[in-house]
Parts: C-alpha cells; structure tokens; sequence
C-alpha cells in the first residue's frame, strides 16, 4: 500500500473554499455561517418533495430493507457499515422500545444478509436524559446481543450535555467485560485531549475511538470555533489516540484531516501491514482495520473513500435509515447551518464531493 496522497488529492480543492466561485468562496470563509443561515431557512420553506429528493443521497431510506440493498451495493466499492436508525432525543422512556426493536432487526439483517457493519447508536434515544438506569439497561441488552454476533457497537457523541455520560456509559460496560463498545470524540470541544488521556488511562488499548470535529455548536466557553483552530486540534488528537495504541476511526471527509492521518499512519508502518505494528496497540478486533480506519457519511465525498479503499485503507460508510428523515435532516441543519452549505456546494460543484 503506497502513500498515495497525490492520486488521493488529484482534481479535489484540498481547502474548504478552493477553487469555488466567488458567492461559494465567501460562504466557505467567514461568511459562511450568515450563508448557511440563509440555506437553512430556505430549505424550510421548500415542500417535503424537494428537500426528499436532496435528503436521498445522503440517507438509505425508511427502512432496514433500504438500507441493506444500499449496503450491498457499496460492498462493490469495498466499503464496510455503521448503521444508524434515525431520531435521537426522546421524551418518554415508552419511545426507546421502538430504538431497542429496530436495533435488533438491525443486528437481524447484518447477520442474515452477512454485512460488514456494525452500529451507531445515540444514547439519548435509549433514555440516556430520562432515567440513566434504564438507559444503561437498555444499552447493556443491545451490547450482549451484538457482542454474541461479534459485532461492534459506537455511541454516537451527541451536544455537550451528555459528552461525560457518554464517556461513562462505554468505561462502565468495558468493566462489566463488554468490550465491543467505543464512544466518538468532538475535537472542537476543549476538554477532548483530557478526555482521550483519562479513557486511555483506563481501557490502553482496549479504547475505541471515532475521532470528529463535531458538528454541534456548541459556545466558546468549550469549544473551539474557527475552522483552522478545529482542524489542527483534530489532527493533534488523531497523533495523540495512534500513539496511545488506541483503535481509531478517521471520521473526516476534510482532505487535510486525510492527508495528516496519512502521513501519521506512514511513519508507524500501519499503512504497509496487515496487523497493528504499533507495541502498545490493543487486541486485534473483528470487522476492524489494523487500528485505523476512514469513516465517511453517506452521500459525502465518495470519490476521496473509494481511492482510500482502492490503495487498501478500511472505509467505512455511516448509513443513516427511517422515518424521521425530515426531522433528522432539518435538525442536523439547525444545529451546523455550514451543513446546508456543504450540501449547495455538492449541488453546484459535484467535482468537489461525488456521491
Ligand atoms: P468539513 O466540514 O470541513 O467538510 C469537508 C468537506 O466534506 C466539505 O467541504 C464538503 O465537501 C464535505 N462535507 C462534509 N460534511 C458534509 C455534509 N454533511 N454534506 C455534504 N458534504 C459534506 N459529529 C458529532 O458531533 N457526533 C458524532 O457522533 C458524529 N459522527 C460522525 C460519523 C461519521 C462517519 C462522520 C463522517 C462524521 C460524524 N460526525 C459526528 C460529524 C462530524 O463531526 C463533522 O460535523 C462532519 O464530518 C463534517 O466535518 P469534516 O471533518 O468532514 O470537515
């Protein structure tokens, strides 16, 4: 496996605003929020119709048979899965009986149609903000089936509220012997290299990490805010999580964010072997690369994952399914209005993110 990096980059802007157009090129720069504002609020008023023909890119569809057949179809591009039922935040603990069944036939169907996938799971949607007892509860149960399939489970990182008890729930089931559970971590937040030092403290190289900018807002008092600024503490912590012998999940679509994780990856041998080289790296784990891998989401950036799978690198796609497409769509746009940015800039200059 070569480095890569000049076939990797070729014919794709390697900033967040190269090569657009000069209304493109303010909204990727400091204008970019105002821009995306706008976005967001338009897209409201379009009727279902329009934004479900945007949104089908970018999620599998209603319902685990969608998701599969997607699933098989980018198998041919070598791709391997996490599988993520839509909605999160509930109000009644009665709403997390229909996550817990809908995660067991999504666990049904990997097993059934032998996919490569694992799942994401947001803890709020188990109850995690209701009663933390059931919620752990909830979860336990979901970890044990999964476990006897040898199939990992990632605690999506949802706003801040829950960053603690998040890192919680995955310390507390590691010492109850699950080990096939890892949480994400949000590079903007300030407190993340504190946090990747405790867990690793506590799990060495047991920990399993999808490592994020984060697309929650959240304010300056924690977190950072300037697309520079979150870059180079992503790649900070991406060096920190290899060099703790951590598992850890690129999940960036950004090319500078790649092309460090490369050039890191290069210089400990993880690019040229099929095992871990690295002496304090943990276990070898089912359905995971050795010690690394690129995630990406549905829809984003898929010429960037398949020449990464093409020069041998583990990719895998997060695939987002369910009813509450539109909900999730307009929330995930609230919540980082430079997503509706991403999206016109797929629309207006597709060369920059093939589906
Ligand atoms: P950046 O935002 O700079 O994007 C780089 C380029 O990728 C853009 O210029 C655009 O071309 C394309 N792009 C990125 N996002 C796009 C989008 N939504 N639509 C269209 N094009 C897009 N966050 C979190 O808080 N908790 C979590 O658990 C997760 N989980 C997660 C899983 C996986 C597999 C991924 C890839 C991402 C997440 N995230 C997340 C989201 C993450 O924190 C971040 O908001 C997005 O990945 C965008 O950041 P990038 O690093 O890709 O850079």
């Amino acid at each position: 496996m070569g480095n890569g990096l000049d076939s990797l980059l070729e014919g794709i802007p390697t900033s967040n605003c190269q090569g657009a157009s000069p209304l493109l090129r303010v909204a990727g720069g400091v204008h970019m929020g105002a821009f995306g504002r706008f976005m967001v609020t338009i897209t409201k008023c379009m009727p279902r119709f329009m934004v479900a023909a945007v949104a089908r890119r970018y999620v599998a569809g209603k319902d685990i048979s969608n998701a599969v057949a997607v699933m098989k179809r980018l198998s041919a591009e070598g791709a391997c899965f996490t599988v993520d039922v839509l909605g999160e935040e509930i109000s009644t603990l009665d709403e997390a009986q229909f996550f817990i069944d809908e995660y067991d036939r999504v666990l049904d169907a990997i097993v059934e149609h032998k996919l490569d996938a694992n799942l994401s799971i947001k803890p709020t949607a188990f109850g995690l903000l209701i009663d933390e007892k059931i919620a752990y509860q909830n979860m336990e149960r979901l970890l044990k089936n999964a476990a006897n399939h040898g199939i990992f489970v990632r605690l999506d990182m949802e706003d801040h509220r829950v960053t603690q008890s998040t890192i919680d729930i995955v310390l507390a089931m590691h010492e109850k012997g699950l080990t096939n559970v890892g949480t994400v971590l949000q590079s903007r937040l300030l407190r993340t290299s504190e946090d990747i030092k405790s867990i690793c403290a506590k799990l060495g190289g047991s920990a399993d990490f999808r490592i994020c900018k984060g697309v929650y807002l959240e304010s300056e008092d924690i977190a950072l805010t300037g697309y520079q600024q979150i870059v180079d503490a992503l790649n900070s912590h991406i060096t920190q999580m290899l060099d703790a012998g951590a598992y850890v999940g690129i999940a960036s679509h950004d090319l500078p964010v790649i092309e460090h994780t490369l050039s890191e990856l290069n210089d400990r041998g993880m690019m040229s072997s099929d095992t871990d080289p690295r002496e304090n790296a943990g276990p070898s784990r089912t359905g995971k690369g050795p010690g690394y891998e690129f995630q990406m989401l549905l829809g984003v950036r898929g010429n960037v994952r398949r020449k990464l799978a093409k020069q041998g690198h583990r990719t895998r796609i997060y695939i987002p399914y369910g009813n509450q497409w539109y909900e999730y769509s307009m929330r995930r746009l609230d919540e980082n209005p430079d997503v509706a940015m991403h999206i016109v800039k797929s629309i207006f200059m597709p060369w920059t993110n093939r589906r």
